[in-house]
């Protein structure tokens, strides 16, 4: 399904009033299909072009330490310095409803906020990452054991216990509404064995492919819309387990 373009993402409502979360839901990638995805997706590839992991990483454990370990809110920080906007503080607010499309007060006074800082290009990659990246910090958090290798750590959290467990597509065919479950999908017992151990060691770190690592699990997503940015993902997330980790 995430490879055939006969399914599309669940349409998005294309009224909102300008400047709502419900008017940049229907302009961003995320929720296009067809010529305006394309478009859209390469804009923001052009702007991750210009971002290096390795510095995403320096930067989020440098910010970690510098916060005694507090790391909530660095990841988004670190990313939104890159990328030109030093006051992020309205993207959790945002966030929330981005992907839910929960329209609140807030939700509106969040995206009229980033507006006022950034165009639409820098703030979906805010509102992208943010969520994710930092529950993909929590899970590692939580698997965490003294002398784990952080990107093998990061590898099999993404795969067991991933901060991303379902999306959703529209089957033009038949009008169907559909959910893949990435949790089932990631322990098809044909691709992991013993899928449902927690075991850091699947991961060899010699064979990591910069571009985002072993991509047998599918919760960057796969086919004709995955996740542009896995390895600034994981570097961010890589950076500030390195500053709480020691
Ligand atoms: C652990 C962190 C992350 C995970 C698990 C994740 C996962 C995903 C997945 C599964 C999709 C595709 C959704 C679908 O096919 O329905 C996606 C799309 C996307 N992600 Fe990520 N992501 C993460 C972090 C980030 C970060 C840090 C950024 C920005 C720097 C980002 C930018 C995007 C964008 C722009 C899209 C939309 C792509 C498109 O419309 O073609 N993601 N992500």
């Amino acid at each position: 399904m995430l490879a055939d373009p006969r399914y599309v993402p669940p349409p998005v409502r294309q009224d909102g009033a300008e400047g709502t979360l419900a008017w940049l839901r229907a302009r961003v990638s995320r929720f296009s299909t067809g010529e305006a995805h394309a478009r859209r997706r390469r804009e923001l590839v052009a702007l991750l072009d210009g971002l290096a992991p390795t510095r995403l990483r320096r930067e989020a454990r440098a910010l970690t330490r510098e916060r005694d370990g507090a790391w909530r809110g660095v990841p988004t920080a670190v990313l939104g310095a890159a990328l030109g906007v030093g006051d992020t503080r309205a993207v959790p607010v945002a966030a929330a409803g981005y992907l839910s499309g929960e329209e609140t007060p807030q939700a509106d006074a969040a995206v009229a906020e980033l507006l006022e800082l950034a165009g639409l290009p820098v703030i979906t990659l805010l509102l992208q990452g943010h969520a994710a990246t930092e529950a993909l910090v929590e899970n590692a958090l939580r698997h965490a054991r003294p002398g784990d290798d952080v990107d093998a750590l990061l590898h099999e959290t993404l795969r067991g216990d991933p901060p991303l467990r379902a999306t959703r597509r529209l089957d033009t065919r038949t009008g169907e509404e559909v959910t893949i479950d990435l949790v089932a999908a990631n322990r098809d017992p044909a691709v992991f064995a013993a899928p449902d151990r927690f075991d850091t060691s699947r991961f060899d770190p010699g064979r990591f492919d910069p571009g985002g690592g072993p991509a047998r699990h599918l919760t960057f997503g796969h086919g004709v819309r995955p996740c542009p940015a896995p390895a600034h993902a994981i570097a961010l997330a890589g950076g500030v387990l390195e500053g709480v980790l020691g």
